[in-house]
Parts: C-alpha cells; structure tokens; sequence
C-alpha cells in the first residue's frame, strides 16, 4: 500500500485551504501535539499533519487510539474558527458528518454515534478528538483529530478492541487508496466547516440526524463517575444531545459518552 505523501494527497486536492499546507509523518507522539506546536508559531488555518504511528495516540475521555502503520489513517487539522467557546462542539458534529459523507462516497453506509463516534454495525470506524490550543487574542487555535481504521486486516486491530471496533476493508474487503480518502475527506470536511462558521449550523445538524443511531433509543448517559438512564430525543441548536431520564425531566447532555441499550433501530446493516 502507498504511503501517505503531500505530492498525492495535493494532486486533484479540490479544497480551498484544507490541506494546502500538509506534512506527512512516519512517527510522532500524537498528530494533535504537532498542531498544537504549530499553532503556537501561528501555523496557517487548514495545516494538516498525519502519522504513519502515534506513540501517544490520543482518544477522547483519557483514552489511548491505536493507528496501524500503512494502513489506517491518522491525521489532525489546524483550525482557528472566529466561534463562542459554546459551539466548538459543533466542529466535532461537521467532522462526523464529512467523514460520513465520506465514507457513502465509497459506498459505504455508516451511522454516528452521540457525539462523533463513526460506527458500522455497531462497531467503531472513526474516533474524532478536538482540543483548542491557547487564546491568542480572538484567536483560539481548534485541533481536531480524526483516526480512522480503513484497511486493517482480521490481525491489524488489538484482541482487545474485538467486537468494538473495525475496518473498512474488514466489513466491506475493499482496499482503499488512503491519500485519496484524506483527499476526498478533506473536501467534505471544508464544506460543513463552512457552514458550522458561516451561521449554517442547522445543515450540519440535519446531515448529522441523518446519520444518527443514538436518538429515540434508550441509552446510559457516563459524564465520569454521573450516571443515569433515559430516552433519547434530539440534538439543540449547540448539538447537545437531550435525554428524558427515568423522572421525565429533559436533561441537556453537553459532554460525556452515552451507551445503546438497546440495538438502534436502521442504518445496522448495508
Ligand atoms: C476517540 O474516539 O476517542 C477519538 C480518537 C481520535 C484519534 C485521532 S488519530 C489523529 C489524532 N491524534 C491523536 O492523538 N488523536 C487523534
């Protein structure tokens, strides 16, 4: 399988910032750490850096993510979006969207999960993690991180992962050419960036239901050590999840992880 090099993934590149400025790593600590560096030396808006192998590979809640060298995808973006701290969460929502859109462009049909887990029969594809970097003026630096496992085989995912996570190639035993992938990534992940900072949210979040396996479902909600169970409904206008709990009151779920408790209805299978 072809590495991932700048040359490849900037030829027939059809975004106008996104992944103009690219680096392409064997190893690193963790995609995101570069960013964040670069930020701090006022690296230019859409700066993108991928890792072959993350010694430091971050997940979201503490969490490790594990990369396999030449065959998944692990990349960061630099991003600097003139938004109140309140919304960031919206960038993560637009990411799970362009990689969904993504992914249906290669006929593939995935769902999301609250907030921006990629899953495919109920199984993780694509974790997303977004860090803001110090406020320098107005400017606050956004990383966000995207890992996703394409062309993994049955031995590439940890025995750990079993059962929870798994590959493009391993639900669908298609290659993928990964420069082209991030290519065609970059271009949907420009757009709902767009209009996440443009005051189009309300597209995201439509695109966003769309793909949803987490509403009308019974769920637990895990924000740390607070627990509770309840009933889905929708995402607000920020894209917090609401959640009736076993009282009836409608609980505003800013942060955390919730778990199906049920199996959600369509989108299951293709
Ligand atoms: C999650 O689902 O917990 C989020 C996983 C995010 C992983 C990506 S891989 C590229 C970037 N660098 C990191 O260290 N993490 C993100």
């Amino acid at each position: 399988m072809k590495n991932l090099h700048p040359e490849a993934i900037l030829k027939g590149l059809r975004t106008k910032s996104f992944g103009r400025s690219v680096l392409c790593l064997e190893k690193t600590t963790s995609t995101n750490d570069v960013l964040l560096r670069l930020a701090e030396e006022g690296g230019v808006e859409g700066t993108v850096v991928t890792a072959e192998s993350q010694t430091k590979g971050r997940g979201r809640q503490g969490r490790s993510w594990n990369s396999t060298v030449g065959k998944s995808l692990a990349f960061s973006i630099l991003l600097y979006p003139k938004l109140h701290v309140d919304e960031l969460p919206g960038i993560t929502m637009a990411a799970a969207v362009a990689v969904a859109r993504t992914l249906e462009a290669y006929h593939f049909k995935p769902g999301i999960k609250w907030p921006n887990d990629i899953l495919f029969n109920g199984k993780k594809l694509c974790g997303i993690l977004t860090e803001s970097g110090d406020r320098k003026g107005k400017m606050t630096p956004v990383i966000l991180g995207i890992g996703l496992n394409l062309n993994q085989g049955p031995k590439d995912l940890p025995a750990s992962l079993k059962g929870i996570a798994t590959s493009l190639y391993l639900e669908k035993g298609r290659l993928v050419d990964r420069n082209q992938f991030l290519r065609d990534l970059l271009f949907y992940l420009e757009e709902t960036y767009r209009w996440t900072t443009e005051g189009q949210f309300s597209k995201v979040l439509n695109e966003w239901r769309k793909r949803a396996v987490t509403l009308n479902q019974q769920v637990r909600v895990i924000q740390g050590s607070c627990r509770f169970c309840g009933q889905t409904l929708d995402v607000d206008e920020k894209g917090a999840l609401l959640v009736r709990n076993d009282l009836g009151m409608v609980e505003r779920v800013i942060s955390g992880d919730v778990e199906l408790l049920a199996l959600p209805k369509g989108r299951r299978k293709t």
